[in-house]
């Protein structure tokens, strides 16, 4: 928008993509966005281009941005929640989750050969910025031992004690999976720290999956998920909808005030939680 870089889109123009990840639109974030001087820029093009409206795909900052342009500017957005870290209040799951779980579970197999074949602990650290969903699906579908969450305290007394539990009864590789903003550090860091703490002679390695997550072919639930939201979104705005974000919760299409989107704290599950430290016994 703020390089007036537009084209018009006809129904071709989204043939043979809904199995590529990425994004042929090239939207990212944009510092330039932030400043009065870009958003200005920004809506001169879309005037210049007779664009009364727009679907903004996205998480937390994409819907802040939108939400100042339409006080600003009075264009209505519409949301649709793309981010693989499904920290957004007002949908079930956001666009991109699935597809990353996924592929870090994919990861946290092919792991576990060398981990179960050499009698290895891993750490394993997923994304998901602050929030800890992508670590406890991964975890749980990967039959982690320990999986910790930036939400939830896990103390390293208790991932010892996990571990050490495990060796009583002679198994042969744990993984304990990590979010990426865990309060205790990074995986390298709290592996060093258990390292220090167990005392016995164990092989622990790391491994950051990283931006492996972000891309790749979508798994059906996201292009499912994704055509419902880009359609729900585009409805609504036509509808006359503004500053709402588009969500399916319980197999429904809502829409959620970016307000409330922005505001308002999805928290994890504490019963999947307490489901690893049983599976894990
Ligand atoms: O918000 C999505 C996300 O992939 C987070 O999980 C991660 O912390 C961040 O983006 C990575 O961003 P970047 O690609 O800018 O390093």
């Amino acid at each position: 928008m703020i390089a007036g870089d537009m084209y018009e889109m006809s129904s071709h123009s989204v043939s043979n993509i809904v199995q590529r990840g990425g994004t042929i639109l090239k939207s990212a974030r944009s510092k330039e966005f932030m400043t009065i001087e870009g958003r200005e820029k920004a809506h001169k093009a879309l005037v210049e281009n007779g664009i009364e409206g727009l679907v903004a795909i996205g998480g937390n900052g994409t819907f802040t941005g939108a939400m100042i342009f339409e006080r600003e500017f009075g264009i209505p957005t519409v949301g649709a929640p793309g981010t693989i870290d499904n920290d957004l209040y007002g949908t079930d799951y956001t666009i991109g989750f699935d597809t990353a779980v996924n592929t870090a579970l994919d990861a946290i197999d092919r792991i576990r050969d060398t981990a179960s074949s050499h009698d290895r602990v891993f750490f394993i650290e997923v994304m998901g910025r602050d929030s800890g969903y992508i670590a406890i699906q991964s975890g749980i579908a990967g039959g982690a031992e320990v999986v910790m969450v930036p939400e939830v305290l896990t103390p390293l007394s208790t991932v010892v004690d996990t571990l050490r539990q495990g060796w009583s009864r002679s198994k042969s590789s744990s993984i304990v999976v990590v979010s990426e903003g865990e309060e205790e550090g990074n995986a390298t860091e709290i592996a060093n720290k258990i390292k220090a703490q167990v005392n016995v002679d164990v092989d622990i390695r790391v491994t950051t999956l990283g931006h492996i997550q972000r891309g790749g072919s979508p798994s059906a639930r996201d292009r499912i998920l994704a055509s419902r939201l880009g359609l729900g979104a585009l409805e609504g705005l036509m509808a006359g909808q503004k500053n709402v974000m588009a969500g399916i919760i319980n197999d429904d299409l809502v829409y959620t005030p970016f307000e409330d989107t922005i505001r308002l704290p999805k928290p994890i599950n504490e019963d999947m939680l307490r489901m690893v430290k049983i599976l894990s016994i």
